[in-house]
């Protein structure tokens, strides 16, 4: 089965395998199997001692990192040689507006449907994920659901399905939700990067900054009844605050999002990816899931 996300990895290691050599194209399949979606060199590369131009012929840019289906015999040479050309990047001071973050705030600002805001994330290219990641993940469930799920970003499996949580925690998250009596027909679930990053590793600040206007936008849309942060990186971005997800789960907040006149309560919880490595968890998190059931039903109740 192939890594889902870095947390699952550990968890979902293949067997050993004994026998004939593997063929090249075998070989492939393996590495990209096991989520290894990136061409780099054997060899470090020092770019600062690169000459500065005309040593590569064309301009070629380099791409931060290779498409997992890009051909194996790129020579990691062009990589390190076009590299140089390229203008070192000077990191905007914390806190100040980011161009592509503005950029998708007015794009999601415009967004009217659940569907509009798709199109939207579709067209929009401020952000390198979209370049490395086979499929775009928007959301899956009932847009029209009052429980909406928030998790991190996509795996190996959701960037091939184009779907959330499809992969291995998926297939918990999914028991989990069952264990209070939901399914996907009752919540909708969507991430808080829309495209894989490549190799699963943490998504950055940047990506996050970038992509946050969407997510929140798309919880203005659907107005739930209640939101439930899967994850450190869920909760951080969401609420704001930096806090560990240890001390954050449990702890209902209200959330001001533009947009709606109501605050949202949500519930920062454990991400399933974790608690497939650490099951002791499981105990915490099936008590924020009893919480949320209770608050499901005094809402209904009061209704
Ligand atoms: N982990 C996430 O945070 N989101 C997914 O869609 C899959 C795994």
């Amino acid at each position: 089965m192939a890594a889902d996300t870095p947390a699952d990895r550990d968890a979902d290691q293949g067997p050993d395998r004994a026998g004939p050599p593997l063929d090249a194209l075998a070989l492939l399949a393996l590495q990209i199997a096991w989520g290894a979606d990136e061409g780099l060199s054997a060899e470090p590369v020092d770019h600062f001692a690169a000459p500065l131009a005309g040593a590569a012929g064309a301009a070629v840019i380099a791409p931060e990192a290779s498409h997992a289906t890009a051909p194996p015999t790129r020579p990691a040479t062009v990589l390190s040689a076009s590299s140089a050309l390229v203008s070192p990047v000077v990191a905007p001071p914390r806190g100040a507006p980011r161009p592509a973050a503005t950029q998708a705030a007015a794009l999601a600002a415009a967004a009217t449907t659940p569907a509009e805001l798709r199109a939207a994330i579709a067209g929009f290219d401020g952000c390198a994920l979209r370049e490395t990641a086979t499929n775009l993940v928007f959301a899956d469930g009932n847009p029209a659901a009052r429980i909406m799920l928030v998790g991190e970003a996509p795996g190996a499996e959701e960037d091939r399905a184009g779907l959330p949580f499809v992969g291995p925690s998926g297939q918990l998250l999914d028991r989990m939700l069952g264990s209070i009596g939901l399914d996907r027909t009752g919540v909708l679930i969507t991430n808080i990067l829309p495209w894989r990053p490549p190799g699963n590793r943490t998504p950055s600040e940047t990506e996050i900054a970038v992509c946050l206007p969407f997510v929140m936008r798309h919880i203005a849309l659907v107005a739930p009844d209640f939101l439930l942060l899967l994850g450190a990186t869920a909760a951080r971005a969401i609420t704001g605050n930096t806090q560990g997800i240890r001390r954050l789960r449990g702890q209902w907040q209200a959330l001001s999002v533009p947009g709606l006149h109501e605050p949202i309560p949500c519930l920062p919880t454990y991400h399933p990816a974790y608690l497939l490595r650490t099951p002791l968890a499981k105990r915490e998190a099936w008590a924020d899931l009893l919480d949320l059931q209770s608050r499901i039903a005094m809402k209904k109740s009061s209704s």
